[in-house]
Formats: structure tokens, sequence, C-alpha cells
């Protein structure tokens, strides 16, 4: 028998998507457990997003299946493709808050404050009186380290306080599974450890997460899982061990030694702009 907690939560099998001739994911197969932190690694332009997209069905998957907690992620008539019909868009909303995303570019709504941009989701989703969802915005906010800043609006904020305003405003729904795509990789690089802690805390309780990640220190301390993607499809996973000490695979070993030399040139060049800055 399987124990409940080790069954799956994100159940994706043989999931294809293509934009036009482009075939981005070419059969897809991932299963995440309660408790896991999964770390996807891999190319640009290798389908990292656009998976994390189907799961949370802000694009329509081709062909294959994705349930989460057993229910199918978009489609209503399970994943036969003949037949399928796109679930209505509140019955989606209410799916998605279960798969709630944290955005590369925090996607924060400009004209609202960091509460109102955390407390939209519990008002309209969840339909949580006012009051109430105020409570949960602010008390998240401050778990995030923003007690201070509920009533400021994005543009009043580092790049590293929206990005925990996003974190706040996906784990306030309670979601099933966060998926938190490259939350670090448009801030500047002083800013991107406050964010990645509170990502590490999140793991530590025992959140269920699916994070896309170019940070292979990251991936290695928060994963349980890492998965290299490239091509569309799935070339290795295993324990961060696994990957980053045995790469067991050529095209991992290409990627990762590509990964390290770019990383330093990018540093090197980071390091010469700052002395010129200071000289
Ligand atoms: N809406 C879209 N329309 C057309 N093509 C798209 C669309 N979204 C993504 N693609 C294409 O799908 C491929 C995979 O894109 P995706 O964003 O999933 O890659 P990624 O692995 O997340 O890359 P990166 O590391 O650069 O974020 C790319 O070739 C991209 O051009
Ligand atoms: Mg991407």
């Amino acid at each position: 028998m399987i124990e409940p907690d080790r069954a799956p939560i994100v159940s994706i099998r043989g999931v294809t998507k293509s934009f036009g001739p482009n075939q981005v994911l070419k059969g897809v197969d991932l299963n995440v457990r309660r408790g896991e932190v999964v770390a996807i690694i891999g190319p640009s332009g290798s389908g990292k997003t656009t998976l994390l997209r189907c799961i949370n069905f802000l694009e329509e998957y081709d062909g294959g299946s994705i349930t989460v907690d057993g229910v199918e992620a978009g489609y209503r008539d399970g994943p036969e493709a003949r037949n399928r019909r796109r679930r209505s868009e509140r019955e989606l909303s209410r799916l998605r808050a279960d798969t709630a995303m944290v955005f590369q570019m925090f996607n924060l709504f400009p004209h609202l404050t960091a509460a109102e941009n955390v407390m939209l989701g519990l008002r309209k989703v969840r339909g949580q009186p006012k009051a109430q969802a105020r409570e949960i915005a602010h008390r998240w906010l401050a778990r995030v380290g923003l007690a201070d800043k509920v009533d400021f609006l994005p543009s009043q904020l580092s790049g590293g306080q929206q990005q925990r305003v996003g974190i706040a405003r996906a784990v306030a729904m309670d979601p099933k599974v966060l998926l938190l795509d490259e939350v670090t990789s448009a801030l500047d690089p002083e800013l991107v450890g406050e964010v990645l802690d509170v990502v590490i805390e999140l793991a530590e309780e025992g959140r269920t997460m699916i994070l896309v990640t170019h940070e292979m220190a990251f991936a290695r301390e928060v994963a349980s899982r890492v998965v290299f993607i490239d091509a569309g499809q799935i070339q290795a996973e295993g324990a961060p061990a696994d990957i980053f000490d045995r790469q067991p695979n050529e095209r991992l070993k290409a990627f990762l030694a590509r990964f390290v030399a770019f990383h330093r040139s990018a540093r090197a060049r980071h390091e010469a702009q700052t002395r010129q800055e200071t000289t």
C-alpha cells in the first residue's frame, strides 16, 4: 500500500506542448510527493517555465496528463486529447490556487499595496471576508519580514521586497504545491539571499515545491530531488549529490560545465565593473 503522504500530489504523465511548429515539451513524466522540494534545472529555452505554466494551466498542454491531488489540471474529461474540454475560468481560478506560482518578474499589481496584493486571491478566489483576508495577508507579510511595509505600493519596494510579497501572496492561498520560477533572477545579487532564505524556510516547514532555478548552490541546499530538463525532456533526475557530483548524463555534464564557465565570467565582469565604479 502507498502511504498517503507518499502518494504523488502532482503527477505529470507524457505531457507534450507545442507553440506552432516548435515542440517545447516532448513527453514529460514527473511525480512530486507531498513535502518534496523538486528543483528543475536546464538550459535556457528547454521548457522549464512552460512546464510550470502547464501545471498551473496558464498554458494549455496538448497531450498527456497533469493531476494535482488527483484532479486533472485544466481539462474536465481527463487526458484523452480528442474529447477533452477546458474547464470554466471560475473552476480554473479555484484549481490554480492549489498550485500557486511565484514569477520571475514578481507580477504584482502596481496600483495595489503589498497587503492588497496578498488579499486579492483570498477575497476573489477563496471568498474570504475582508477582515480575515487582511489578517492573513499581514501575518504572511510579517513572516517574510515585511511587517512594516504592508501599506506600500510595489514601486515603493526594492526588488527583493517585491518578490517577498509575491511569495507571501502565493503561500497565503495555502496551495498544495508552490511553483517558483527563477524567483531571484531579476534581482541584484545583494538581494538574492533575502528571497532564497524565505524559500528555504518554507521548504523546512515541509511545503511541497517545484522550483526552477539557475542557483545551483541553492538547488543543492534546498532540493530533495533535482530534475534536469533539456530540449523538452527530463534527461536526468536524482538526489542533489547524484546530479551535481556524479553528473550521470553527458548533456547534464555539458550543461553544468558551461554553467560554471558562464558564471565565472559573469562574476569577473561584475567585479571589474565594481572596481571601475569605485576608482
Ligand atoms: N507563448 C509562447 N509562444 C511561442 N513560443 C513560446 C512561448 N513561450 C515559450 N515559447 C518557446 O518555448 C521554448 C521554451 O521556453 P521556456 O520559457 O519554457 O524555456 P525555459 O527553459 O524556461 O528558459 P529560460 O531558462 O530562458 O527561462 C522556447 O523556445 C520559447 O521560445
Ligand atoms: Mg524560464
